[in-house]
Order: structure tokens, then sequence, then C-alpha cells
């Protein structure tokens, strides 16, 4: 499975960065707004520290014209740059469009295996079903993200899905089972995913019993 963080923090990106298993970057207005800069002169220093790997970007447009525009100036930043689009009709056309001009689109807000179905009919390289804003209403993202990857990978689209909207460790876990193709997740949440107290501990047993017989090991 793809590990992509979702943040716009340039030093989070770059730490995750440092630990030699990050695939790509996922920002959204909201996190772009967190960083106090303008979103080109962002994306162009995210693109920079990921390299030839995928960072996506959201369009503020709301019709397919203005989606493609925007999504030409996005992309033209740098060529890793995919574009984000908001699921609707007008992304779809925005879609076509786009990935006829060879610029991946990463359809955003899919809360539904129909409407990611409708993105890969279209020529997403990317749909993003977010599983914490469904749990958040009372409903089941994994279902919907498990449901989603049933019918992605049954008719082999060219579309990898991106198990998006990440709460908690156990939602990556449940993504990498049903072999979901890219999780992009929290800084905080990558932290808590290389952290166990039984590790903690044999680290500390092992490091004890080495000095008994060899004195202080560092
Ligand atoms: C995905 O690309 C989105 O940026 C993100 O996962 C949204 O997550 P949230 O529901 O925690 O805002």
């Amino acid at each position: 499975m793809k590990i992509f963080i979702d943040t716009a923090n340039l030093d989070m990106i770059k730490e995750i960065n440092s630990w030699g298993i990050l695939d790509g970057v996922t920002t959204n207005p909201s996190l772009v707004a967190k960083e106090n800069t303008d979103t080109p002169t962002h994306v162009k220093e995210i693109a920079k520290i990921l390299g030839d790997r995928p960072v996506s970007a959201e369009v503020m447009a709301v019709d397919h014209e203005g989606m493609i525009k925007e999504g030409e100036k996005l992309h033209a930043i740098a060529p890793n740059v995919n574009v984000k689009l908001p699921m609707c009709i007008e992304s779809l056309k925005a879609t076509k469009a786009l990935s006829e001009e060879g610029i991946d689109v990463n359809m955003t807000l899919i809360f539904d295996p129909l409407q990611a179905l409708m993105a890969a009919k279209a020529g997403a390289r990317y749909v993003s079903p977010f599983i914490g804003r469904l749990d958040d209403i009372g409903a089941h993202g994994v279902d919907m993200l498990s449901e989603t990857v049933q019918i992605i990978h049954q008719y082999g689209y060219d579309t990898e899905i991106i198990a998006a909207s990440i709460r908690h460790p156990t939602h990556v876990l449940d993504a990498a089972e049903m072999g979901c193709d890219i999780a992009t997740i929290p800084y905080d949440i990558l932290k808590k995913m290389v952290a166990h107290p039984k590790t903690d501990e044999g680290i500390a047993k092992f490091k004890a019993d080495y000095e008994k017989v060899n004195g202080p090991s560092q």
C-alpha cells in the first residue's frame, strides 16, 4: 500500500519524507490555509520536496471550464502536481478533459462507491473516499471504502483509491487489509503507526541486559 501524508505543513512533510516511506502528499484548501502562504507558492515548495512523487492540489472553481483552467495552472507549477476536484457533474466533465491532456485528477469528497465509479469512468487517476467524515455522521466509512475497492478493482480501472479522512491507525489497518491502493494519513497518525509499548519495553530490556556484561552501550 502506498502511504501519502495528508497535510500542507512543510516541516511535517520533510520529517516523514526522511523516514523513507513517503509516496505522495494530499493537500486541501483547509490544510493549505493553516500554513498562511498563498497556494501556488506553497504547492511549489511541497512539489520540490517530493521530486517525482505525486502532490494533490485542489481547485476552487465550480464550473468545468474554470476547473480545467485552474487545474492546468496548478499542474504547471510542477509536473508531479495533480488536480484535486470535488465530486460533481462539472468535475466529471473537467476530469475527462484534464485526463485527455495527460493531467492526473484526484476526485475528492467521495462518500459513495457509485461516485467513485463515475469518477473512474471519467478518467480520474485517483479517487478519495472519505472514511472519517462518514463515521462522524453515524455511517460506516470503512464499509463504503471496502465496496469502492471491490468495484474499482474488479473492473480493472486505471484508478487508484486513496483512503482519506483517516482518524486513527485502525482506519489504516482496515484499508491495508482490504487491499486499498493508497492511504493518505495525518502526521500524528503516522507517528502512532510506528510506536508500540512492547517495542519500547523490548528495547529497554535488551539495552539493560547488554550493559550487564558489556558496560554502557552509548
Ligand atoms: C483528503 O485528501 C483530504 O484532505 C482529507 O483526508 C480530509 O480529511 P478530514 O476529514 O480529516 O478533513
